[in-house]
């Protein structure tokens, strides 16, 4: 039964070993795109679909994320009285603009274990579960993961998010043995956590997006732990196959992986070209450097 899709799961408990030591006491959620964290252009996507309620996955240790979200009174007076009215509505809107609820994984089991943590939250509707380390960038009007609500909205199955990838790359990946339907979406067969790329049944990659039936609740009950000793939800989605279809959305969009230091490098490049004020400067100091 389709039902309207409100609620977002936002694991953020990992140590972020990919850009130690930076990691050590800033969560990785945290890490700068231009001027704006990770973590909260995913909040901004999962508001531009719909979303109304978020349960952030944290662990102890990771307490400035929940900081980033809480208002800061006496910087709102400072802002207010200096006459920042833009940055102080964009500070206000930072816990405003969606209802944020937080629960704490104690044991790092995996991805599928911080996602377990959500059946309470999830309840009868719908789940989007949004990795907070990524950032997508639609190349259409629809965020990400409003274009899964509306591959939700046609069949009312579960949907993950796809990209391809160079073959060489899939082992890297949660990768989808799947059959293409039209526009894009795909009915899958089957899914592969990080295969070595002889043994990839393609070359499409789940990209940090899900929209999740409550039946994965049902699925990671039964998920015991596998690669890397870690519950793998790529093992529950193979669990939910057998009671349910699920679908797959070719994403219209391009996945900016900021939890790596190549990654980071190339979105703050990239976005910070974007910025009206900062694109002429920093085009001729890029210049320089490439000449040099
Ligand atoms: C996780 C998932 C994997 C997915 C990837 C990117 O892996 O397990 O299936 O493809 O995120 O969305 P991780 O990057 O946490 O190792």
């Amino acid at each position: 039964m389709k039902k309207r899709v409100f609620k977002a799961v936002i694991p953020a408990a990992g140590f972020g070993t990919r850009m130690l030591p930076f990691t050590k006491a800033v969560p990785k959620e945290l890490i700068p795109l231009v001027d704006k964290p990770v973590l909260q252009y995913v909040i901004e996507e999962a508001v531009a679909a719909g979303i109304e309620e978020v349960l952030l996955i944290v662990s102890s240790g990771k307490e400035a994320i929940i900081r980033h979200f809480n208002p800061v009174p006496d910087l709102e007076i400072r802002l207010e009285e200096s006459g920042k009215q833009e940055l102080l509505a964009q500070i206000r809107a930072l816990n405003t603009m969606v209802k944020i609820s937080y629960v704490y994984q104690q044991q790092l089991d995996g991805l599928g274990g911080a996602v377990r943590l959500a059946k309470n939250f999830a309840g009868d509707d719908p789940v989007a579960v949004m990795l907070g380390d990524t950032v997508m960038d639609s190349h259409t009007g629809r965020s990400v993961t409003g274009q899964l609500v509306d591959v939700y909205e046609r069949y009312g199955t579960s949907v993950i998010a796809f990209e391809q990838v160079p073959l060489e790359k899939v082992s890297r990946y949660g990768v989808a043995d799947a059959e293409e339907l039209s526009d894009g979406v795909l009915k899958l067969r089957d899914l592969v956590e990080k295969p070595a790329p002889e043994k990839a049944p393609s070359n499409l990659a789940v990209a940090a997006r899900y929209l999740f039936t409550p039946g994965i609740f049902t699925a990671l009950e039964h998920t015991v732990a596998g690669l890397h000793n870690e519950i793998q939800l790529t093992d529950a989605v193979r669990l939910l196959l057998k009671s349910e279809a699920v679908h797959g959305c070719r994403i219209a969009g391009k996945r900016f992986d900021l939890g790596s230091k190549a990654g980071f490098v190339a979105a703050n490049v990239e976005f910070a070209m974007r910025c009206p004020e900062l694109q002429e400067t920093l085009e001729k100091q890029l210049r320089n450097i490439l000449n040099k």
